[in-house]
């Protein structure tokens, strides 16, 4: 399944801030921690618009729902990312 990950950016505190968007191929059952991962094991990592773009920086911990580490809004929501999964969110 194709998703788009829309990814809210800066480049650091204060900066100025910006949407940046990625074409996602993966299952329906996915985190969007493994998401995630998956972009940042891109080399280069790309947006939709083919321009480069550094990697996303997030945190996660024990990447099964007990540190909160990956605490992030996703569409909106307070969600950690290692629980949360792509098809219901699509
Ligand atoms: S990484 Fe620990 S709760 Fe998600």
């Amino acid at each position: 399944m194709n998703f788009v990950i829309r990814v809210r950016r800066a480049a650091g505190p204060g900066a100025h801030v910006f949407w940046q968007e990625f074409a996602y191929e993966g299952d329906e059952s996915e985190s969007v921690a493994a998401a995630l991962r998956e972009l940042n094991a891109r080399t280069p990592l790309t947006d939709l618009n083919g321009r480069e773009a550094p990697p996303v920086r997030w945190e996660c911990g024990c990447a099964c729902g007990k540190c909160g580490a990956c605490a992030m809004r996703v569409n909106g929501l307070p969600m950690l990312a290692c629980k949360a999964f792509l098809g219901p969110l699509g």
